[in-house]
């Protein structure tokens, strides 16, 4: 270990950490220098539990051999060719095993860096699209409170989260939001909870009579809102959304940068819930979190209407990113798809669902916890402020790494979303832990 801990001499200050408490971070540094399966190391040498699939991104584990092997094959092979107007063999072959893992109308990938990139870019498409099709003035999005699309000037208006606004002015115009869906009615539930789905989608309906369906592009959601707390949607809540965008002519648009790739217990929240949208994003576990890299999927009719008013010869579509479809990330993307096929992982973590949110139902008998919820192998556990919101949740986070586990926490809310191959005797280890801390808060 004296090689990792020689790694962190650096000074702290340089480096302008996200979404971090930068000042505190560095009187209380947490460095994690090395992973390996469920576990991270810091730079003393410390074991953690990683309850978190490094941040949703790595459900198979980290340090995976067939990832690394995969990668490192790509940089030797090719590392890089110009996005645009070139191609690498291994976009195609990717964008062809999404198109047959997606649910069958979304067969068009668009790739992209970052999950704040495959938002924009998905909201963008549904702006053109309209316009091709003689609607442009159907600019307006409906987003949704407590929702988190990433932080660009649009993923941030559409955004529902107030801190990740409150700096930064207007954003963009035309945006509306609907009402959250974590209602007191379903409080302490683990699944869908009975109540109020179609009242609170009936939101999009009363936004529609507000400003006239013939100014609104797209509705987007996240299927299960991850950032703010595993917001799990009510019973009929996504059907009704579904319904409602039919009938106006609006596009749905799922973005499923945590949902994607397995966290339900099947390959996309919109398989678990039976909606599909007309465009779905996706990050995170598309590499297992080894390279970054984002993709948008598209209904193949929806590509087919830009594509048909441009020139044979032109350019349909005037958006791309430098790294869109970076041939290392392909790689990655590849082998994690090979990887989730041939170990059965989707199926693993369906197996783990049932006893994971067995567990976080059991926090319910703590004192200072107020709410629990889950889907799949995502949870939360809702803590009761203490004097000022945010601490309670903030000593949570700090106590559970200096004792060995990696959590994350959004306010006095802690989540967890375990690796598929986490077995019952690791759970048992966090939930302990989580157990023992929170008697200290
Ligand atoms: C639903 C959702 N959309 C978008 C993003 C933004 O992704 P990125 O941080 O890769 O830009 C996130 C990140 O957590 C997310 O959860």
């Amino acid at each position: 270990m004296s090689d990792v801990a020689s790694r962190s001499n650096a000074p702290l200050f340089h480096h302008w950490m996200p979404f971090t408490a930068n000042r505190q971070f560095q009187e209380s540094p947490r460095i994690i220098a090395r992973a390996e399966g469920i576990y991270y190391w810091n730079t003393k040498g410390d074991r953690l539990l990683d309850g978190i699939s490094g941040l949703y991104t790595t459900p198979a584990g980290h340090g995976r051999k067939e990832i690394r092997d995969a990668v490192a094959r790509q940089v030797e092979e090719l590392d890089y060719a110009p996005a645009f107007q070139f191609g690498v063999p291994e976009s195609f072959r990717l964008a062809h095993e999404l198109a047959q893992m997606l649910p069958e109308s979304l067969n068009r990938v668009f790739f992209a860096g970052s999950g704040s990139e495959a938002v924009e870019t998905a909201l963008k498409i549904a702006v053109q699209y309209h316009r091709v099709r003689g609607q442009g003035q159907r600019q307006r999005f409906v987003g949704r409170a407590r929702a988190y699309h990433g932080v660009n000037f649009a993923g941030w208006s559409v955004g529902g989260m107030v801190k990740n606004r409150e700096a930064f002015g207007l954003g963009l115009p035309g945006v509306s939001h609907m009402r959250h869906t974590l209602v007191p009615e379903n409080k302490f539930i683990m699944g869908q909870g009975e109540h109020c789905g179609i009242d609170l989608a009936n939101d999009l309906q009363r936004i529609i009579d507000l400003h006239g369906a013939d100014t609104i592009a797209a509705c987007i959601v996240e299927p299960i809102a991850g950032s703010t707390g595993v917001l799990v949607p009510p019973k009929g809540y996504l059907e009704h959304l579904r319904t409602i965008c039919d009938r106006h002519g609006i596009l749905l648009i799922f973005d499923e940068v945590i949902c994607g790739f397995g966290r339900t217990g099947h390959p996309f929240a919109a398989n678990a819930f039976g909606v599909t949208p007309d465009l779905l994003t996706m990050a995170k576990a598309i590499t297992n979190g080894s390279v970054p890299m984002a993709a948008v999927a598209v209904r193949e009719d929806v590509q087919q209407a830009i594509f048909d008013v441009a020139e044979p010869d032109t350019i349909e579509f005037f958006h791309g990113y430098t790294y869109s479809a970076h041939p290392v990330a392909c790689a990655a993307a590849l082998a994690t798809l090979k990887m989730y096929r041939d170990h059965d992982m989707f199926a693993l973590g369906a197996a783990l669902a049932p006893s994971f949110l067995e567990r976080i139902a059991s926090m319910r008998d703590m004192p200072a916890v107020i709410d629990t919820r889950g889907f799949g192998l995502l949870g939360a556990v809702d803590l009761a402020p203490g004097e000022k919101p945010g601490i309670r949740g903030f000593m949570v986070l700090q106590r559970c790494f200096e004792q060995g586990l990696v959590l994350r926490v959004t306010g006095d809310t802690i989540i967890f979303a375990p690796m598929f191959i986490t077995q019952i005797d690791d759970l048992d280890r966090m939930f302990k832990l989580l157990r023992s801390v929170l008697k200290t808060v």
